[in-house]
């Protein structure tokens, strides 16, 4: 997820329009911007390059996520069904909205299994959000396709997968709604920042305006503008914005230099004894900011993970032990620990988080490793690389 590893003067010179004209805010002030309009610009860029009819930027991918529940109508009690296999921000914006995170388990795409959706539902259920994981795709058209049986709202969480596709249709663009986060980790970012997609109209207003204290946008004067709904303050800055437009003109570049490094390191490792790869539904699709694989069991991961660490082979990740990424290790969730009373507490379907288990995606996710996939690797880095690893798994 390496957009940093290639600032240049592309960033800088977007980031001087914005100094020159002084102007850091996105609305208004017409006449000082100097034609400059960084964010409305990074948005309509952003809806071509995923083929949605709609985006609305904002300060960071969570509130992508507060932003979409909002907008489609998900609130205090309703139940939304999420993998436990995701960034602890899809569960922090539900716990906001006072939605109910329901977890269901992953399958070896590392996402969603739409298979087990069924045995989730209940009747409070409203919506479901996939997480786009590592770069790659859930089983979107099969999880879409249930979400239209039992019409129930599918909000993507694609913070993870810019560049991502399944058959061709970018990830975050099959639901209602799509998000995605533009921080300094991501594959293009913002420094901080994220958007929300969709093809509705109304909805990408209902967004742009909750994202913005409920202003509707219309007129000259923010002082006299209309106000639909309530709302807050999840704005981007055009400092910000301006970074990530420089960076979103990068983008293809950096797809195929991640596509070609994880080819090679891939086909490197083809036949190594025990390894098996991630599940990928469109693997032409996969935005290859990380080559994700499996061993037989976690005692052969845990050893490897290990062995990799003394050879030297970094960014390696054992999301099993992560405390970020996994519901494992989500001790705060499971005593829903947070400086306030949460709303969820209120809720008779509030489950017992500290009880909740997933047992299938513990056994893929103690398995699982994930190789980040580096811009700034040359050839012969990657040489060093694949020699260092076929060593491990000879040793
Ligand atoms: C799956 C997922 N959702 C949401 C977020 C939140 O994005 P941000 O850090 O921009 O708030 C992240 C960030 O890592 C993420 O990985």
């Amino acid at each position: 997820m390496p957009g940093f590893e290639w600032f240049g003067n592309e960033e800088r010179k977007e980031v001087q329009d914005v100094m020159d004209s002084g102007v850091l805010f996105r609305y208004g002030f017409d006449q000082a911007r100097k034609g400059h309009w960084k964010a409305k610009t990074f948005e309509s860029d952003l809806s071509q390059r995923v083929g949605s009819a709609h985006c609305h930027l904002c300060s960071s991918g969570t509130a992508a996520v507060s932003i979409a529940l909002a907008a489609c109508g998900v609130g205090a009690g309703d139940e939304v069904i999420i993998p436990p296999f995701t960034f602890i921000a899809t569960v922090e914006a539900l716990l906001t909205a006072g939605a109910v995170p329901v977890f269901a388990d992953i399958d070896e795409t590392l996402c969603l299994d739409p298979d087990i959706l069924e045995s989730a539902l209940t009747d409070r259920t409203k919506a479901i959000m996939p997480v786009h994981m590592c770069g790659a795709m859930a089983r979107i058209d099969e999880i879409k396709s249930f979400c239209d049986r039992k019409g129930l709202i599918l909000i993507e969480d694609a913070c993870q997968s810019l560049g991502a596709a399944f058959n061709r249709k970018s990830v975050g663009t099959f639901g209602r709604m799509g998000c995605f986060s533009f921080d300094p980790v991501k594959t293009i970012t913002c420094g901080e920042g994220g958007a929300v997609v969709t093809d509705s109209p109304d909805l990408y207003s209902i967004a742009a305006a909750y994202a913005d204290h409920g202003h509707d946008h219309v007129g000259n004067d923010r002082g006299l503008e209309g106000h639909p709904s309530l709302g807050t303050n999840f704005r981007i800055s055009e400092l910000n914005a301006a970074v990530g437009l420089a960076q979103l003109k990068k983008l293809d570049r950096i797809l195929e230099k991640q596509r070609r490094n994880k080819k090679i390191l891939k086909e490197a490792m083809q036949g190594l004894p025990g390894v098996g790869f991630r599940k990928l539904p469109d693997e032409n699709g996969d935005s290859a900011t990380f080559l994700s694989f499996f061993m037989p069991d976690e005692n052969k991961a845990r050893s490897l993970i290990r062995a990799f660490a003394a050879a030297g082979i970094d960014s390696c990740f054992y999301w099993y032990d992560n405390n970020w990424h996994y519901l494992r290790n989500w001790s705060h969730l499971k005593k829903l620990s947070a400086p306030a009373r949460l709303p969820l507490t209120l809720l008779k379907n509030c489950p017992d988080y500290s009880t909740i288990e997933t047992i299938t995606s513990d056994r893929i996710m103690s398995r699982a490793i994930s190789m980040q996939i580096k811009l700034s690797w040359t050839d012969a880095d990657l040489g060093l690389r694949i020699e260092k690893l076929l060593k491990v798994f000879k040793d």
